[in-house]
């Protein structure tokens, strides 16, 4: 898919933008604090309809101003589809598709395939593993639009049955409907854990390939789901049912006590490793990147192979974080998937994709220009 048009307007430090992006590599070049990362956060946007960053809604809004529009033109699957997002101080925010007004901002996930690479994504090693859920929830939302269905539903069980554990004594009729809560739980999670154990087992079967070619064969990556329930290897829905089963039910008073829902996908994680290894506590500083890298890279696969596309990759500022290797393996691989990345470094970036087709723009306080090579 191919993001040919962006139209912005109040949105961060911008005040109006309209860019006409290629299919291929569009390179946004700037010192630091000009809106480079504000650029890749507003596409962000259009495909998640959240910030990857810590800030609230409003301070997306310009300072200055009260409300501010998102604009984007898509092609996907010989399709044009026209993104709209209208941001306004204080109201919730809006979504057209194609002029068509959505009920739910959540609605929109799986329109625009995006694959964000920044910096910042170092914390899907070295984080909690809240860090690694809100990875691969994002990630299989976006091909499964009934997965995000089943993670929302999933939430508000976990949230209802919190608040049955811990009136447990103290209302009677908790006694009686804790069982019902429970079969919500084991129903709903049981898919969500189906789902994570396919998705990880095709991200790693690409991920292990990728890894072994960034560290010429060097190393032997592996990903691994770390179901909270036990393990669940290969096994169908059914199985997994009946393993959720035992464990609720052997640990329902244990759950009672500590007045919270202790066993279910909201505690599961990812296990990243090298050689055996778990790269988050003995990988180096590069182990650990190319390990991100491959992840992303599989990723953007898994995309292709669910909806005949790649995805727009958007990296944000990481080549300075590669050695060369690694960057000019990075620069190779993406050369037939639409790209944006941002720099501050212009001469690295090109002189490695000289060869390449691309549009240079330049990024100074919130104002864009480019020339084309
Ligand atoms: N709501 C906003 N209104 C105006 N300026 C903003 C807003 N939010 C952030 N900024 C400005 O955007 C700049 C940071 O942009 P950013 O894209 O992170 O820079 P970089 O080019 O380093 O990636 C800062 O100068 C910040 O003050
Ligand atoms: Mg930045």
């Amino acid at each position: 898919m191919i993001v040919n048009n962006l139209k912005i307007k109040n949105y961060r430090n911008f005040k109006e933008v309209d860019l006409k992006l290629i299919n291929s590599l569009n390179i946004f070049i700037g010192d630091n604090g000009q809106g480079k990362t504000n650029l890749l956060e507003s596409i962000y946007l259009c495909s998640i309809g959240r910030t990857f960053r810590l800030n609230s809604e409003d301070e997306l809004i310009n300072f200055n101003e009260n409300k501010c529009t998102i604009e984007l033109l898509l092609d996907k699957n010989k399709y044009k589809i026209n993104i709209e997002l209208f941001l306004e101080k204080g109201k919730r925010k809006q979504v057209k598709i194609n002029k068509v007004k959505l009920d739910k901002t959540g609605e929109m996930i799986g329109v625009l395939n995006n694959v964000i690479f920044t910096p910042d994504d170092m914390k899907i090693i070295k984080g909690s593993p809240i860090e690694r859920r809100k990875f691969i929830n994002i990630d299989i939302s976006q091909i499964k639009p009934k997965y995000k269905y089943l993670l929302n539903k999933y939430k508000k069980i976990i949230t209802q049955r919190n608040n049955i554990l811990k009136n447990y004594y103290t209302n009677k009729e908790n006694k009686d409907i804790i069982d019902i809560w429970n079969n919500y739980l084991i129903d709903i999670g049981t898919e969500l854990i189906w789902y994570r154990n396919e998705y990880i087992n095709s991200l790693k079967k690409y991920a292990v390939d990728i890894y072994s070619d960034i560290s010429g064969n060097k190393e032997i990556f592996d990903l691994k789901y770390k179901c909270n329930i036990g393990n669940i290897c290969d096994m169908d829905k059914e199985s997994i049912k009946n393993i959720f089963h035992q464990k609720i039910n052997k640990n329902i008073d244990n759950e009672i006590q500590k007045n919270t829902s202790m066993y279910g996908p909201h505690k599961d994680d990812l296990i990243i490793s090298l050689n055996n290894k778990e790269c988050k506590y003995f990988g180096s500083q590069g182990q650990q990147r190319s390990a991100i890298l491959a992840l992303k890279l599989g990723e953007i696969e898994i995309i292709k192979d669910e909806i005949g596309e790649y995805p727009i990759l958007l990296l944000d500022d990481v080549l300075s974080e590669l050695d060369n290797k690694r960057k000019g393996f990075l620069i190779n691989y993406i050369k037939n998937i639409q790209t944006v990345i941002t720099t501050t470094d212009d001469n690295d970036l090109i002189n490695l994709t000289k060869d390449f087709d691309k549009k240079i723009f330049y990024i100074n306080d919130g104002k864009i220009g480019n020339i084309t090579n």
